[in-house]
């Protein structure tokens, strides 16, 4: 993988030129299309028999109001993507999903216009394309369309934008955190995140932005060598595993790739009497917390809050799932607002471009990678 330079704007290609596979304009049912021109064919990254490959499609031939086109400016590869690679992900299918581009068919799209910068929103119900190709194509009624593509301000940069998908689920997960503490922010308490991946990461950042004291574990120090190094956050605040780890924290947020019983167990050892243990960090059917006999994956799912209690200590259990569109709305004001509370564009390690992708994917998935930080894919 080589390190690629800055992603340019849709509008800085010169007059938003077709793809080399275009050989002329698709045609539209309604509305102004006609300066748009949109190629006979597209290509993206699918996952096939053989695993992901780029693979061409043709476009649509109508673009009618109920359609909505982006140009993928920034796309991000996200643990879950690996996931379904992997057959590892049985609920929801997201293959591409951490979109930042820019409309070139708004359709009827409720407030959406051509030309406006957007991220996408997968938990809304809209039939859609892989995030992972030269266009991205969505279709469903205005209202929908309208809510699953978030406005990004013009003040943020495309490479603090892109985390804004990830970024609202570890925010929906905070702001679960509070509703199940009753309070308004973390001021003055003490939060583990277990898990220094992007998502704890993300889930630190806000977590210290509301005011807690704030405290990244991880099973593997190069991971928080690579955090130290880009100076996100200080030598105090990233810890390894141990696991003879005192009790301390008023809440633990569990975020490995899956909530494995060891880290299961490091969490509740770090966990002061009536804390809370959020489960955020990947689940599967019939998952157990171990001596505690809840199912993690229905608490996590149904983002239920249940009282627990193992080895004598008496704690809550808290689930989180997904993010609503608040969500998206408060991370894009906290990313245009609050810049410097979260560089997480730092968290950005390599720019790769689509033809590049299946070869990255085939090397992530890898039971022998160690990769730190966010890959993106680079539209144009
Ligand atoms: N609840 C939600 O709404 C929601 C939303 C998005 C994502 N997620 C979940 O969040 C998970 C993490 O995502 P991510 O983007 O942070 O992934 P990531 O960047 O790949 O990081 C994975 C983390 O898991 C740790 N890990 C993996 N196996 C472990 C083990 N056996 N023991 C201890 N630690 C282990 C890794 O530590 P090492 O460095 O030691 O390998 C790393 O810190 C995803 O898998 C997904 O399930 C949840």
């Amino acid at each position: 993988m080589r390190e690629v330079t800055s992603p340019k704007r849709f509008d800085e290609v010169a007059g938003s030129q077709p793809s080399p596979t275009a050989t002329s304009a698709a045609r539209v049912e309604s509305g102004d299309n006609s300066a748009t021109p949109f190629p006979e064919k597209y290509k993206s990254v699918e996952i096939c028999p053989d695993g992901p490959s780029l693979v061409e499609h043709p476009f649509p031939h109508l673009l009618d109001d109920n359609t909505v086109v982006v140009k993928p400016i920034l796309v991000g590869i996200c643990r879950s993507d690996l996931k379904e690679l992997m057959r590892a992900r049985t609920v929801r299918h997201d293959f591409g999903h951490e979109i930042l581009g820019e409309v070139g068919w708004a359709g009827r799209a409720l407030g959406l216009e051509r030309g406006d910068t957007v991220c996408f929103d997968p938990h809304v119900g809209v039939e859609r394309t892989s995030g992972f190709g030269e266009y991205f194509i969505a279709r469903g009624d205005s209202e929908a369309l309208g809510r699953a593509f978030v406005k990004i301000p013009s003040e943020t940069s495309a490479e603090k934008s892109v985390f804004c998908e990830p970024m609202a689920c570890a925010h929906h997960c905070v702001a679960n955190l509070m509703r199940y503490l009753k309070c308004e922010s973390l001021a003055n308490l003490r939060v583990a995140v277990i898990g220094a991946g992007n998502a704890g990461a993300l889930l630190s950042l806000l977590a210290k932005h509301l005011g807690a004291s704030v405290t990244l574990f991880n099973r593997n120090a190069a991971r928080l060598e690579f955090l130290k190094r880009k100076g996100i956050f200080s030598t105090h605040e990233l810890c390894l595993i141990d696991r003879r780890r005192p009790p301390g924290f008023d809440a633990v947020i569990a975020a490995t790739t899956f909530l494995y019983p060891s880290v299961l167990s490091f969490a509740m050892q770090c966990l002061n009497k009536e804390a809370i243990l959020m489960l955020y960090g990947g689940t599967r059917e019939g998952d157990l917390l171990a001596g505690a006999v809840i199912n993690i994956d229905q608490t996590r799912r149904r983002e239920a809050l249940v009282s627990a209690t193992w080895l004598g200590k008496q704690f809550r259990v808290g689930g989180t799932y997904g993010a609503l569109s608040i969500d998206f709305a408060r991370v894009a004001h906290l990313l245009k607002t609050y810049a410097s509370d979260f560089p997480v564009e730092l968290l950005i390690s390599h720019q790769i471009l689509l033809a590049e992708l299946p070869e990255v994917l085939r090397f992530l998935t890898k039971p022998e990678t160690q990769q730190y930080g966010k890959i993106v894919v680079r539209g144009f």
